[in-house]
């Protein structure tokens, strides 16, 4: 059974996809079951720091800038606002993990290439 907003993984090829609308099946691919990415929201490590800051209409990754190099980059990062509505902006090696949306911005979450799926 899936949610809504979920965010799956397929360890073999590394397609993610996420959930639009709910449903009663498993998430198969490459014949194997997807794996559900669990949104983290506790900061682990001392140096390096994943979870989206938000200052009004600004959210960035994270409270010391996150490396964006081809190896270990910020993927996307998403913002939701306080009427429901969501954005999301797809990210390059070399850019700002930084995006100034066009509002005020209620949850974010982002994802590393490396470190996965974060939310605050
Ligand atoms: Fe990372």
């Amino acid at each position: 059974m899936t949610k809504r907003k979920e965010i799956y993984k397929c360890n073999v090829c590394g397609n993610i996809v996420e959930i639009l609308h709910k449903g009663e099946g498993e998430l198969i691919c490459c014949k194997k079951p997807m794996i559900l990415m669990k949104e983290i929201t506790k900061e682990i490590d001392k140096t390096e720091k994943h979870k989206p800051i938000i200052k009004d209409n600004i959210v960035k990754v994270g409270s010391i800038e996150h490396p964006m190099t081809p190896e270990h980059y910020i993927e996307w990062i998403e913002a939701t606002s306080e009427s429901g509505q969501i954005c999301k902006k797809f990210l390059n090696p070399n850019e700002n993990p930084e995006v100034n949306f066009e509002f005020k911005v209620k949850s974010a979450r982002s994802y590393c290439n490396l470190h996965l799926l974060w939310k605050n």
